[in-house]
């Protein structure tokens, strides 16, 4: 079956469609695949981890003078993940949603060390085509993973994409990550050759818009979110806004210009005389990583901000909020969550952190504030602020270790 997209105003038109079509549908007809917060990143909140993941995803290093090093390495922390169907009879896999990257990466049982839960067990399913065709990822550090590009049929809520392109994990140099079963890329396939699944999604016409739509949750809904392949929840955002959208400048991320930031009273492009900014709307991100000299001036605008063993370090609590300007629009985010784990003396890890890139990645921590819609048929990406209920926050301050931290800050500073 088709799946059933609608705007608000075709909603009472809809519902009687899909009741009819599908007893299982929601009332609204939108299909959500939930998207859940990984436990294992909840508990560690290790936001140095998650920047390290983001370097090393785009072959980064922490500052352009590491560059030659490539000294960083990272175990990765998954924020993120839903699930999705493989194969017949089903086969369940914990996967990342990132739209950083375009492979469809999944363990299988054929890999002696892999990461994972539950890893793919070709044997088991009857649509399973084999592949020849090797593919390899290989990280600055040494680490890599590889094996064979098949095909087989996967489920995302009830779309039934056929013969999906899936990168085959059989060797892995490093047990990448316990807490996922794989990686389903959904940048632009371009990027490795590949074929994204909402890109099969649209050569089978399984959506009637070609556009995918993120929302992730905040307290109201334990951190979890969903996304909605072929449609836009309108009522997940903020009453009497609209969405904004900007062209994708090269469709190969999904980079974006940014015209500016704003801090308090600073702006980026006056300060700078610098816009617009190029930047990368990335899911499978964590934290807002950009160029030195741009996040040397985000800092500069909060007072008792530093350097602290080479990351950025910030008051835990504050009012400022940062404004990010697309299409003569301000997205903002709120000071609590430009904060992240607890240093020591009232100061917390920033969740803005440097790259030798000369473009932003804009992670979770923006996304978490604003909804995001992405569309791949007319190349470009929308935004709106989240609903208020959504986007609510709590101070929470990890005060586990403060003493112990207080003291090997004291030391350092
Ligand atoms: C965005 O791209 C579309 C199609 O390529 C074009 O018609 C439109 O003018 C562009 N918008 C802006 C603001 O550049």
């Amino acid at each position: 079956m088709k799946i059933t997209t609608l705007t608000s105003i075709s909603l009472a038109a809809v519902i009687a469609i899909v009741a009819k079509a599908d007893t299982a549908a929601p009332s609204d007809g939108l299909f959500r695949i939930p998207i859940i917060k990984s436990e294992i990143s909840q508990r560690a909140r290790d936001s140095r981890q998650s920047w390290y993941v983001t370097l090393r995803k785009y072959g980064l290093s922490r500052t352009k003078s590491e560059m030659e090093s490539q000294a960083v390495s990272a175990v990765p922390l998954i924020d993120y993940y839903g699930l999705v169907d493989i194969g017949t009879p089903p086969q369940t896999l914990k996967l990342q949603f990132d739209t950083g990257s375009s492979r469809f990466v999944i363990s299988t049982t054929e890999c002696p060390v892999c990461s994972g839960t539950a890893p793919f067990n070709r044997a088991l399913s009857s649509t399973f085509r084999a592949g020849v065709q090797p593919w390899n990822i290989r990280y600055g550090d040494g680490s890599f993973a590889k094996g064979v590009i098949a095909e087989d049929k996967v489920t995302l809520g009830n779309i039934n994409v056929q013969n999906q392109k899936l990168n085959l994990v059989q060797t892995e140099s490093v047990n990448f990550d316990d807490t996922v079963d794989g990686v389903m890329g959904l940048s632009f396939g371009a990027i490795s050759g590949s074929t994204t699944v909402f890109e099969s999604m649209l050569e089978q016409k399984l959506v009637d818009q070609g556009v995918f739509s993120f929302f992730f949750g905040k307290r109201a809904i334990n951190g979890g979110g969903e996304v909605i392949f072929g449609g836009v929840d309108m009522d997940r955002i903020e009453p009497g806004n609209v969405i904004t959208y900007t062209n994708v400048t090269e469709a190969t991320h999904w980079n974006i210009d940014v015209q500016d930031f704003i801090m308090n009273d600073g702006s980026f492009a006056k300060d700078k005389n610098t816009t617009p900014i190029r930047s990368i709307v990335d899911t499978g991100t964590t934290l807002l990583v950009g160029p030195e000299d741009w996040v040397r001036w985000y800092h500069s605008q909060i007072p008792k901000s530093r350097k602290f063993r080479k990351t950025w370090v910030v008051p835990c609590k504050g009012h400022s909020k940062l404004s990010v300007v697309i299409e003569g629009k301000a997205f903002t985010v709120p000071y609590e969550d430009l904060t992240r784990e607890y240093i020591g003396f009232g100061l917390c890890f920033s969740a803005v952190q440097t790259s030798s890139a000369d473009y932003l990645i804009l992670g979770d921590v923006f996304l978490k504030n604003n909804y995001v819609v992405f569309d791949q048929a007319e190349k470009r990406v929308g935004f709106a602020p989240l609903k208020t209920e959504a986007r609510e926050v709590t101070v929470t301050v990890d005060t586990e270790d403060e003493d112990a931290a207080s003291s090997r800050v004291q030391e350092e500073l």
